[in-house]
Formats: structure tokens, sequence, C-alpha cells
């Protein structure tokens, strides 16, 4: 987890990596800090807590770094050692001064030698070790790189590291193990590292997605690329990034999060015209992507994913055996890693991972490729691990989310699974009847219109001020159960992850119908139930629940249709859906019933005073297991 940032070239340093940094605190926000060069000498900031603190050290510094134009910077998720200042990043072991992002694995290890050598490191950090062993070596003599690619052939485990030394200014090098790192050259002279695209759009859009095992250095010359092995020079092409640097500011939003759940027509507009082919007539036509290809010839279906991913995952079974009659398994990626599953060479598994990055989605993909097992990745990020190592990727096309919690990259999940849904069930019309196969026309047009039905709802600006009432009212519940039942399930368990990743609130999402089971007992005057009962076939079954609960004293929330005024006498607070959502196939409730979830997290997050974007103990790429 963590943000890494290195440039060499003609801007002044300090506030590009500053700003690089503020687009990568979403992978890591508990300590952070910058090294730069000033007259041959290489100065740290760092501190424990937010890079405002950096920041604010710098403006009070009597450090000159304004014409620095060499540097590296970090924001640290603590894994070894605790998120102190002196565990912060960058870590100096004389004249070597080095940011890490991943886990040294042989730490102890390393520990033990370095320790017997007569060093003594000063953090409780496996990264700082790395500088005694490129020391080491530049003190025998070689280079910085060569130096930093001989140590890190010493050490075992996923990890990027950049490097720089006061012997050599003017030069960085970095290496990629596993966990990201991505590179330009800077159109104005030099270059640039950083942990994602994110961390460098403001320098350059031509991004080099290095690859696991690559060595790079990055001086006036510009970016090179060697052989962490053997040293020797290899090519990387650039790819050019559609994203801008705009959409990574707030534009007058209070947080990125709130921002993220207005931009969802957008993001899902975008999602829908970069796969489907509209062109052609055929619903659901997905350009001829050889992800595509693989899924198609695939007699199962088994999907891996984390999280909020995992619960969009969840949604798309409901779809694709609805619509496709595909038996699709869903699991969460770090059990299915460890377990025997039933896959073979007829299965396809596909990792969905919005960052592309997630530890154990990864290791299933690498399982599953060793064993022979087809792959597809899906992910809003190009370039990124997923993208890279399993067969095949489909991309979505949500743009950059810098708050951690996910919302338009879940609904751009749902968007991709459901046109993946839809273009199987084409395939697959054959063994259907007439009436299934207008229906999938129907749903593709509906679908079309989805994104145009939400931008109205959000933008009317009801739903904005029920969520606000709703959570005034009810925001000092003891905990919340959201149910739902069908497509509504996966957005229960979906709207209680939110609840609990940004207001601290102890909240479950249940399946109604295992109410009774067990949950019902939690249930008195001091809970509050969230009710998702859109007008579908599992509405009556919900109601009967919402009886249940409320017969026990639970606050209720109902979250309904429109024109349910049944329901809406039910419940204590109300919320209704879009207008016209009646006239829509049931399978899409679940992308309006999204931003309300969303935005009744966001609202009791704000009352709460919580940091909304940068939630405790989080990240939001969980790169390590
Ligand atoms: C979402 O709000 C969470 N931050 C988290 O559950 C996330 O969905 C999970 O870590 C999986 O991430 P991925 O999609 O990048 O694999």
């Amino acid at each position: 987890m963590c943000g890494i940032v290195g440039y060499v070239g003609n801007r002044p340093v300090v506030d590009l990596l500053i700003q690089g940094l503020r687009h990568l605190e979403y992978r890591g926000y508990d300590s952070a800090g910058v090294a730069f060069f000033r007259d041959g000498i290489i100065e740290i900031e760092k501190s424990e807590g937010r890079l405002v603190h950096v920041e604010k050290l710098l403006a009070e510094s009597s450090k000159v770094f304004q014409g620095s134009k060499c540097g590296i910077g970090h924001t640290r998720w603590a894994t070894h050692g605790k998120p102190t200042t002196q565990n912060a990043h960058p870590h100096r072991t004389g004249h070597v001064v080095l940011v890490h992002n991943g886990i040294i694995e042989n730490y102890q290890e390393v520990r033990k030698q370095i320790l017997e050598r007569g060093h003594r490191p000063l953090s409780e950090t496996d990264s700082e070790l790395f500088g005694f062993l490129v020391l080491e070596e530049m003190n025998r003599g070689l280079g910085l790189r060569e130096s930093v690619r001989k140590s890190f052939l010493k050490i075992r485990g996923s990890c990027t590291m950049v490097v720089m030394s006061e012997k050599e200014p003017g030069v960085v090098v970095g290496v990629r193990n596993g966990t990201p790192l991505v590179a330009a050259n800077d159109p104005l002279g030099g270059g640039v590292f950083a942990s994602d695209a994110q961390g460098l759009l403001h320098v350059s859009k031509n991004v080099v997605f290095l690859e696991h095992g690559d060595l790079a250095e990055i001086s006036e010359k510009g970016l090179e690329v060697f052989d962490l092995k053997t040293g020797k020079t290899i090519q990387r092409n650039a790819t050019l990034l559609d994203w801008s640097v705009e959409q990574l500011d707030k534009q007058g939003h209070a947080h990125y999060m709130l921002k993220e759940i207005y931009e969802q027509p957008s993001s899902l507009m975008d999602t829908l015209n970069a796969l489907v082919e509209r062109s052609n007539g055929i619903p659901f036509s997905l350009a001829h992507q050889p992800a595509v290809k693989l899924i198609e010839n695939a007699r199962d279906i088994h999907i891996v994913a984390c999280g909020t991913s995992w619960h969009a995952a969840l949604l798309a079974k409901y779809w694709m055996e609805k619509w496709a009659r595909i038996p699709v398994n869903v699991e969460l990626a770090s059990e299915f890693r460890y377990r025997d599953p039933v896959v073979g060479k007829s299965s396809i598994i596909i990792g969905l991972a919005q960052s592309g990055e997630t530890a154990d989605t990864l290791a299933v993909i690498r399982k599953a490729r060793a064993a022979g097992i087809p792959t597809v990745g899906i992910t809003n990020i190009r370039g990124s691990t997923i993208s890279r190592e399993a067969d095949a990727v489909l991309y979505m096309a949500a743009g950059p989310e810098v708050g951690v919690a996910a919302t338009k990259t879940f609904t751009a999940q749902l968007m991709t699974l459901l046109v993946l849904t839809g273009h199987l069930a084409v395939k697959n019309s054959q063994a259907h009847p007439d009436d299934q196969v207008q229906g999938i026309q129907k749903l593709f047009e509906q679908v079309i219109q989805m994104p145009h039905l939400l931008a109205d709802y959000l933008e009317a600006g009801k739903l904005a001020k029920d969520t606000k009432k709703a959570a005034r009212a009810l925001k000092d519940s003891r905990g919340f159960f959201f149910i739902g039942r069908g497509f509504s399930f996966p957005i229960a368990l979906e709207g209680a992850l939110k609840l609990k990743e940004i207001a601290y609130i102890h909240a479950e999402g249940y399946a109604g119908g295992e109410l009774k089971h067990g949950p019902i007992a939690m249930i008195d005057q001091e809970m509050t139930v969230v009710v998702l009962a859109p007008l579908d076939i599992w509405r009556e079954k919900t109601v009967s629940n919402l009886e249940e609960v409320k017969a026990r004293g639970a606050r209720i929330l109902g979250i309904g249709d429109a024109s349910d005024l049944v329901l809406q006498s039910l419940c204590d607070h109300w919320i209704a859906l879009p207008p016209g959502l009646d006239k829509i196939d049931s399978s899409l409730f679940p992308l309006a019933l999204t931003p309300v979830v969303q935005l009744l997290s966001y609202e009791i997050a704000l009352l709460k005073g919580t940091d909304v974007d940068k939630p405790r103990n989080l990240a939001k790429s969980v790169t390590v297991e």
C-alpha cells in the first residue's frame, strides 16, 4: 500500500512531489515525507500523520528548496513498525536515501546480517535495511543503479524501491518487483516515478507501466529501463492515458467521495461506451476483446474479489444466472486462494478489482494461471498488476477515484458485469424462449437510459435532502442492519460496508430471509434497519421482514419506489427511488439503490466528523495480504 513519487528534471521538485503525493495519499496516510537535493546534500522532511503535516514543516523550514530539481517522496500505510515520524519514509543510511512500498519477507534474516556487520538501523522498518545493502555496494565502488540492483537480489518479497544517493546527484533509481511503479519522461526534460498514474499525471500523460522485475533510472537524460536480473537495457513503451489532472480535483465538492458519488451517471455512461459497440444494432455487443472470448468459451465462471468488488461480483451472479443461464461461483479471493476449489481448464476465473492490485485477488489469478486455468482481470486501472498478469483484461472507465471508499468504481464494475451478462445472454439466446430474447433487447435499451435517469435523480437535489434528514434522525443508532432480497441483497451488504468504513458505526447487511436465523435477536429500539424494498418480485417478502423488525422496536428507514405509498406508510423514515424506475427492469434497480446507501453513509459520516476520504486504518489498494 504506500504511495511513492520520484523526480529528476527542470521543475521545482518539492512542489511536484507534494502534488504527486496528494494524489497518492489514498494509498496510505499514516505518515509522509519528502527528500530533495540542496547544494549536493539530501534534506529530508517527514512526519507522522497526514501529508499536510509535511507541507507545514516545509512551509516553516529554513531549508531553501525552491531550486531543487531532484527528489523522492512517500506516503505510508504501516506494515513493519508503528506510524511514527521515525518510521516514516524517506529513510537515510549514510549518503543513501530511499522510499519503499511492500514487504521485505526475509527482513529478519537481512536485519540479523546487518547488525552482525556493525550497522545500527534507526527505525523499526524493513525498508531502512535496504539502505544498508545499497550503501555497502556503493562503498565497494559500484554506482547507484548497480548497487540497487545487486542489493535487490538479496531481498525477497513483493516490493517497490526508489533510491537516490548524495554520491550521484540528479539520479533516481527505482525497482518494481510485484507492487506497482509507473514512470514517464518529463516533456520538459528528466523523468518521474510514481506508484500509479495519478501520481505523475501533472508531469505527463504518456505513462510507462513498468513490469515486474524492471529496474529503472531517471536522470536528465530521461527514463531508462533495465532488467533487474541481468542489468541489461530493455525497451518499454508508453501508454497515452485519457485521464486528466482536473479529474483529480474536488471540483467544488466538500469531499472526493461526494464528487465521485455524483460522477456515477457519467462514469456509467463512459464504461458502457468503452465496452459496447452500439452501431451494429445488436444489444450488448462487446467488441472482439480477448477477455470476452475467454469468458464466452467457459463452461463455468468463478469471480473472485474482495470488499466492495465482492459485492459487485455477487450481483453479477444473480444477473448472469438469470439472463445468461451460466453457473457462476462468487468467492472472496482470500478464501478461494487457500482452498481446493473445483475448477479446470474449461472454467474461467475472473479477478475483479478496481485497483488491479489487491494481493488476494492477484494471488488467485497467479495460482490459476500456473494451473493452466484461463483468467480475466476486470479493473479500472490500465497497466495495473492484474491487467498484466491475467490472460486478458476488461477495463471499466470510471476515471480516477480518489476517495478511499469505492463508489463510482463499484457502479462501473456493475455496469461492466451487466454488459458482460447481456453479451453472454445474447450469445446463448438460441437456448432462450422468444420473450427472453425480447427481454434482453429491452434490458439493453433500459441500461442506456439508466445513467440519464440517475443524473436527473442526483441533480434534482431531493435525494441529498432526504439522505441528510435521515442521517440527522438516525446517526445515534447503536447499530444498523441493511436488509434486501434478490438484486437488493448485495446493495444491502455494500450499504453496511460503506457505513462501517467511513462512519465507524457497526452495520451489517443481510438477505431479508436470514434475519430470523439469528440477527433478529439484536433488534431493539436503538437499532435502525434500512429496508431496501424496490418494486420487484421480492418486495412482499422484504415487507414481511420489515414488519418483523418493526414489531421489535427497530427504527425503519425504507428505500422504495416513489409510488409505493404503502411501504412508505410502514417506515419511520423514507427515501424514494427515482421517479420512473417502476418502468425499468428490476435487474437495474441496484444502480439506483447504490447512490442512496452511499449518500446516507456519507451524511452520517459528516455528522460524526470522520475523515470521509481517508477513513482510519484503510487504504485504497490492499497490496499486502
Ligand atoms: C471499498 O470501499 C473498500 N475500500 C474495499 O472493500 C475495496 O473494495 C477492497 O479492498 C477491494 O479493492 P479492489 O477492488 O481494488 O480489489
